[in-house]
């Protein structure tokens, strides 16, 4: 994809600085800052649009038929069906959620946005629907039966972590109280299904590589400093584990340069698509080295997408993700979706000897602009304060996402994958 350097700067640069705010319990307060004047971001927008024109395959009838189910399955397995290719419908509201802030006691605070005041609920009802095929019901017993004696580990940042809690509610309700069990030991949090000798695990590494935000709680973000070349302090926690699920973006993306070291190199400013290159191919060499393809699976999801300036998507405003209560409509692609990441994730995978299999999140997620917590979550591990709840502009969070919502899709996806996936042996 051709960009011009200086276009992709103003996109890393775009993305806000403020975003730091969210990411960390010792948030400092946060400010939308407009580093671009409107016009010239809309430019960019454009640009951007143009190139990811959405095309719309054949879009099949949606009856929910069992031939129309198996034939969903066919077409999951003999890679027909573009899983990532659909439409958020509400076709069976009463479907949706799959779980409930109520019935699942594992969510944190952070995410269970009803119980933090949100007014809206619809945003727990849309269902992905591919245009070619369906995506399969989630069945959490088919999914710990193939997990018996297993381990699945997600790894990354935040968003990462919403996804294992996702996982983690997705599942509990079909274990008994007394044959469950969650356990913290950092920079993991473990749950297991005793019944199964299953567990569904967390492991913090915002950055994959090592770095000194690598604290499971307490992380600094302004003056992060990333080990590009070393990952052996993590790895090793990862050796074994059968299927490994790994993120990392939103860490990158608070300044276009990023301070690093590379080997005996001193600290230095890299380039952000550059030292996330650099990192790719450091876990690349652990994974090429390390995974038996014929016993482990390996999954890296794409980056998960932010919805922090409603001009956007809608000209002429001036809000954030606050207050929407629908996916966004038709073709869009924010700005703060780097491109030049996606190329990274794209060539890295491409150039190992092991399939790791690429769950390209971003394009479903990108609709959802109602997904977000935005006022409806906490900082610095603090609910807001409903002063600070009715000035959205400055504390809505617009990268996180609540919980019933999007992340379920992204393990409904995965699901998929690992019970219905092309194979690949
Ligand atoms: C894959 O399966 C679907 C559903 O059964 C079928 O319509 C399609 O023709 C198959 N494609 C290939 C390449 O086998
Ligand atoms: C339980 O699962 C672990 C891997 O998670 C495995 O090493 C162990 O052998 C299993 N135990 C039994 C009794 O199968
Ligand atoms: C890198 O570290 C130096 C020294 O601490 C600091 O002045 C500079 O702002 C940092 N650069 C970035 C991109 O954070
Ligand atoms: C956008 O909103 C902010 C605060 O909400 C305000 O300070 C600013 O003047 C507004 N800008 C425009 C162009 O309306
Ligand atoms: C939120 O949306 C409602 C209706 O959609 C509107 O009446 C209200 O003014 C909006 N609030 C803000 C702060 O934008
Ligand atoms: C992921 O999908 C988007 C559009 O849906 C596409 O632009 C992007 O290139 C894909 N990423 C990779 C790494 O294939
Ligand atoms: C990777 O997957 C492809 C099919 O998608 C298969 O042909 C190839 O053998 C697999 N490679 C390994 C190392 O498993």
């Amino acid at each position: 994809m051709s960009s011009s350097p200086t276009s992709g700067h103003r996109l890393l640069t775009l993305f806000p600085l403020a975003l730091a705010a969210f990411l960390l319990l010792g948030a400092s307060r946060l400010k939308i800052e407009s580093s671009c004047s409107k016009t010239s971001c809309k430019h960019v927008l454009q640009r951007v649009f143009s190139i990811t024109a959405m095309h719309k395959t054949k879009i099949k009838s949606s009856s929910d038929g069992v031939d129309y189910e198996l034939e969903s399955y066919d077409a999951l397995r003999n890679g027909s069906c573009n899983i990532f290719e659909g439409e958020w419908v509400l076709d069976e509201p009463d479907s949706r959620p799959l779980y409930t802030e109520e019935s699942c006691p594992y969510l944190t605070r952070q995410v269970t946005c009803l119980r933090n005041g949100r007014p809206d609920s619809l945003y727990q009802k849309w269902k992905w629907k591919p245009y070619a095929c369906q995506l399969p019901r989630f069945d959490a017993v088919k999914l710990l039966e193939s997990l018996r004696n297993k381990r699945l580990m997600l790894v990354g940042d935040s968003l990462q972590r919403t996804q294992w809690e996702s996982m983690v509610c997705l599942l509990e309700s079909a274990i008994p109280d007394s044959k469950k069990s969650m356990k913290k030991i950092p920079p993991r949090r473990i749950f297991t299904a005793e019944e199964f000798n299953a567990s569904v695990e967390f492991y913090w590494a915002p950055f994959l590589v090592e770095s000194n935000a690598d604290h499971a709680t307490k992380h600094r973000v302004q003056k992060r400093q990333v080990k590009l070349d070393s990952i052996y302090k993590h790895s090793k926690n990862w050796e074994g584990v059968d299927v490994l699920v790994f993120e990392s973006y939103v860490w990158w993306m608070n300044k276009p340069l990023i301070n690093a070291t590379i080997g005996s190199l001193g600290i230095k400013e890299y380039n952000v698509p550059d030292a996330y290159r650099q990192a790719l191919q450091t876990l690349g060499r652990w994974l090429d080295s390390t995974i038996n393809p014929l016993t482990q699976k390996v999954f890296f999801m794409s980056l998960s997408p932010t919805h922090i300036w409603s001009w956007e998507w809608r000209a002429g405003s001036n809000g954030s993700c606050f207050n929407e209560s629908s996916p966004i409509q038709g073709p869009y692609w924010g700005i703060g979706s780097s491109h030049q990441i996606m190329n990274a994730v794209r060539d890295a995978l491409h150039d190992l000897r092991i399939n790791v299999t690429l769950l390209n999140i971003t394009q479903l997620s990108e609709y959802r602009k109602d997904g977000h917590t935005s006022v409806y979550s906490e900082q610095r591990g603090k609910l807001l304060t409903s002063e600070q709840r009715s000035q959205p502009e400055i504390y809505s969070d617009c990268i996180h996402w609540c919980l019933p919502g999007v992340p379920d899709t992204w393990n409904e996806i995965l699901y998929a994958y690992l019970l219905y996936g092309p194979s690949r042996h």
